[in-house]
């Protein structure tokens, strides 16, 4: 006997022994696994509990007809995929049309020949199994479609954002050197004029009242002094602005096509000072430190515009582990920080790592921090997209290593490793 290989079962349905038995023994000499039902009900809840792969349903049977079965198998849900075969007088065509319409995908007619009913029964076991592997296909590669237009999206959105942000850079380049390059001068007249104002003290020691009250009204000693302290001020701003617009310019580098040498340190200085704003103290949370151990590193040829990217995701979610963990009360003696370490290692591998002391990551979640769309945090907050791009970029990309380790309520530590 040759031993069929799908695993499930085949119900028939039919009241007549006689059409049973025939039915039994044709399906059992070629190996098939089979049920029986006599009556329509009872197929319906065998259905129900066991799903067969599929049906051989008679038309004529005591209680509900082979019609009024298949209706409702083809109605409820649990049911409605299995294929029906009906089993059908061959002379009867008007039932054969009608199981058809009902949804049925065959009819075998009576009285059987043994040879008829196992090539109708293989064929149409084997297009079910077709259409169930076609379905499982497409809904893996529509998964994977999603998947992957998420982070296009998400890339998209960071390229363009990436140009703005390297756009403002430029901007305010300019402005900003036109106005440092004028303290200088500006400091220069002043003092001279400051010199000029002594030197008529001196020369006229007795000014008339006008001037004595205009000086004393201005007071002059004041402002003389004064003018000192906001010039100073104006270049300490002025240097400021110039070093956040270098970091933007330097954080965007469009390097998507190429590698180019680049400083790693540069890349993640850019990255902190454009993510500062978040190491301020907020609410109950204070001021994050950010300890930096540098080691020596050579230039790097990487893609440092999505290495910063890198950067960016790792350090703000170290942000929000540490706002996280003040939030649950779970670190009212520490002070929030943020580890940065780099070395080459003896592998030659360039190797980065991000540690904080936040809320830490439960060891179920771990493996699967670098899906895309996992995130635990509340919506509107977290897409669950900055690890699953991080990873992209590191293994993917650069040929690296994305490596956590963590211990909830202690801190989470990220390593990056890239080839030099
Ligand atoms: N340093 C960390 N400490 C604790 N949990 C972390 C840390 N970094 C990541 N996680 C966990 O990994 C999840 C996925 O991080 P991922 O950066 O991919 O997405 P996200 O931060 O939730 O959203 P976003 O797309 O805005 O980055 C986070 O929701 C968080 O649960
Ligand atoms: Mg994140």
């Amino acid at each position: 006997m040759k031993k069929n290989q799908n695993n499930g079962f085949i119900l028939i349905v039919d009241d007549n022994p006689t059409n049973l038995s025939v039915l039994c023994e044709a399906l059992n000499s070629e190996g098939f696994r089979f049920r029986v039902a006599v009556d329509g009900e009872s197929a319906i809840a065998q259905a129900e509990r066991n799903q067969p792969e599929l049906i051989l349903l008679d038309v004529q049977m005591p209680g509900i007809d082979g019609f009024e079965t298949c209706c409702r198998l083809k109605a409820n849900p649990i049911t409605q995929n299995i294929p029906i075969i009906f089993t059908t007088a061959l002379a009867d065509t008007e039932s054969k049309t009608k199981g058809f319409s009902l949804g049925a995908v065959d009819y075998i007619p009576k009285p059987f020949a043994q040879e008829e009913v196992i090539s109708r029964v293989r064929v149409h076991l084997q297009l079910k199994q077709l259409t169930e592997s076609l379905e499982q296909q497409v809904s893996d590669r529509t998964k994977a479609l999603q998947k992957a237009q998420v982070k296009l999206v998400q890339q998209e959105k960071l390229s363009t954002l990436g140009e703005l942000i390297a756009g403002i850079g430029h901007e305010i380049n300019n402005p900003i050197n036109f106005i440092s390059s004028n303290i200088s001068p500006l400091q220069g007249y002043i003092a001279a004029i400051t010199e000029l104002l002594l030197l008529y003290e001196q020369e006229y020691p007795n000014p008339t009242a006008k001037i004595t009250t205009a000086i004393e009204d201005l007071d002059l000693n004041f402002v003389l002094e004064d003018m000192g302290k906001i010039l100073n001020s104006l270049q300490l701003g002025s240097e400021r602005i110039r070093n956040i617009s270098n970091s933007l310019r330097n954080f965007c580098r469009s390097d998507r096509d190429t590698k180019i040498s680049a400083d790693l340190h540069q890349g993640l200085d850019s990255t902190l000072m454009i993510l500062q704003h978040r190491f301020k103290a907020n609410g109950a949370r204070p001021r994050i430190e950010v300890i930096k151990n540098y080691g020596v590193l050579p230039e790097v040829k990487c893609y440092i515009g999505l290495m910063n990217q890198v950067f960016m995701n790792i350090l703000a979610n170290a942000v929000d582990a540490v706002d996280e963990a003040i939030t649950q009360g779970k670190m009212s003696n520490l002070i929030p920080q943020i580890n940065i370490a780099t070395e080459i290692d003896f592998e030659e591998l360039i190797v980065i790592r991000i540690a904080d002391n936040g809320i830490g990551i439960p060891e179920r979640l771990k493996k699967r921090l670098f899906e895309p769309l996992f995130s635990t945090k509340p919506v509107g907050k977290g897409t669950g997209l900055g690890l699953a791009i991080a990873y992209e970029i590191v293994v993917e990309k650069h040929e690296g290593v994305l490596d956590v380790n963590s211990q909830p309520d202690m801190g989470t530590e990220f390593i990056i490793k890239i080839p030099t």
